[in-house]
């Protein structure tokens, strides 16, 4: 399995090119299965969980072609994917497939409202924390699915097809918006969902939606209001830029040092992120281009954080923004408010001396001055990036074991810091 090694100590300089959101091209691959044409997707970020999704999809009988390389093409350009289902062959979606990445799990919606059926094993277990499916469940049920579990799989049934209903969410629930945006796209009549996530991916989705001839309106809100039609067809859309990407490497610049030019990064998907940066120390100004972040001098300030749904301080950084805290001058305390047991870097983060202690939801860091490398490893994509994170400050040499979690959701990481000047590189035994 690979390895990342990381000689830590060097401030990083220069420009990172954003990819394609990890958390929207997945709804966005599933959503074509709702019509027969082709759906093209721009700015598919090249990543181990898109490869993964690409295989499931296959198994339902879709065609994906990668088109190929363009003149005036940019190195770190996202793909074009070209996805059909023509011809959706099966609707099971198999335990071995399923259990490897949860968002898969998804796929239940546009099964259930195309093929009227759909067979899909749960996703399991999750080191994030127990991860439910029981609202993705009841939105179907809202919608006219008659749903039974067997043998580990959800049994999905809608034999004349989806009607319009009302879902309100007990709480915030990305993964429930999208198949409820997906399902109702293609149920009879209105459907209305409460309390719905404002996530940026969301609202990408709902566009792409929409451009395949869906009426989705309020989307970005947490009210939204879907009228079913009888058919989608084709579109071209080009995935949004992941901020959770853009997010991580601001958090290496602030732990790091130096100055960096974030490309193609949008301030207003993750302004939170950027306002606790600031508050951490870190300079931040926003140009045509993207996002250029620095500090340069002066020390990074604790900070108290809560997780929150967007636009709230995302999950997905607080693992980076702990290892930030590692390296502050004075206490901190990060609280994670969407899932029960996300700090699984905590005990790895210790390894290079970092001082931090858990009182159920809550995290208090106190800062130290000098953190020092050590092997790490992690089982969960954003711990991963904390610990690289951390390596990047750290004095000596720090090897990042089970690189796999960094490759399903950071696209070229290595190259992509060691173009800033970080002494990083991939071993592969
Ligand atoms: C999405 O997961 C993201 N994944 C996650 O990113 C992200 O952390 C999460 O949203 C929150 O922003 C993708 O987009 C592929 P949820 P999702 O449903 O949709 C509970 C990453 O690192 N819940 O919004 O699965 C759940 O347990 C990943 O890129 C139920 O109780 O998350 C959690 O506490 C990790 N029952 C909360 O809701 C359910 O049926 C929010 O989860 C569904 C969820």
């Amino acid at each position: 399995m690979d390895r990342i090694r990381i000689v830590g100590g060097r401030k990083l300089n220069g420009t990172i090119p954003i990819s394609g959101a990890k958390n929207a091209a997945l709804p966005l691959m599933i959503a074509a299965l709702l019509t027969d044409d082709t759906l093209i997707l721009d700015n598919v970020p090249r990543l181990a969980d898109v490869a993964q999704l690409q295989r499931i999809l296959g198994n339902h009988g879709v065609d994906i072609t990668a088109v190929g390389k363009r003149v005036g093409d940019q190195k770190y350009q996202g793909q074009t994917l070209r996805i059909s289902a023509a011809h959706i062959i099966d609707t099971t979606a198999p335990y071995e497939l399923v259990s490897r990445m949860r968002a898969s799990f998804w796929v239940i919606a546009p099964l259930l409202a195309r093929m009227h059926e759909a067979r899909v094993s749960l996703p399991g277990g999750c080191a994030i924390g127990t991860r439910p499916v029981d609202l993705l469940i009841m939105a179907m049920e809202k919608l006219g699915a008659e749903i039974s579990i067997d043998g580990g799989y959800v049994i999905a049934k809608a034999p004349g097809g989806l009607r319009g209903g009302s879902i309100a969410f007990p709480k915030v629930t990305v993964g429930g918006t999208h198949v409820s945006l997906m399902a109702a796209s293609l149920a009879r009549g209105t459907t209305v969902i409460e309390n719905a996530a404002c996530e940026p991916e969301v609202t990408d989705v709902a566009a792409c939606l929409n451009k395949m001839g869906a009426r989705i309106e309020g989307a970005g809100t947490s009210r939204i209001v879907v009228e079913g039609v009888d058919k989608l067809h084709g579109a071209q859309h080009a995935v949004l830029p992941d901020r959770i990407e853009a997010g991580t490497y601001a958090m290496a610049v602030a732990m790091t040092g130096g100055d960096v030019q974030l490309s193609g990064a949008r301030p207003e998907l993750l302004q939170s992120a950027l306002d606790v940066l600031t508050a951490a120390g870190a300079e931040i100004s926003v140009n045509d281009d993207g996002i250029r972040i620095a500090r340069n001098g002066a020390g990074i300030r604790p900070v108290t954080v809560s997780t929150a749904p967007f636009p709230g301080f995302p999950t997905d950084l607080q693992a980076q923004l702990m290892a930030l805290m590692v390296h502050a001058q004075g206490a901190s305390e990060i609280t994670e408010t969407i899932f029960e047991n996300r700090f699984m870097h905590v005990q790895e983060l210790a390894r290079f001396g970092a001082r931090i202690s858990l009182d159920g939801e809550t995290a208090r860091i106190d800062g130290i001055a000098r953190l020092r490398g050590a092997p790490v490893m992690a089982t969960d994509l954003r711990a991963s990036v904390s610990l690289v994170i951390a390596g990047l400050a750290a004095e000596g040499e720090t090897m990042v074991n089970r690189v796999y979690h960094l490759d399903r959701g950071f696209e070229r990481l290595e190259d992509k810091l060691k173009a800033c000047g970080a002494s990083i590189e991939r071993i592969s035994d």
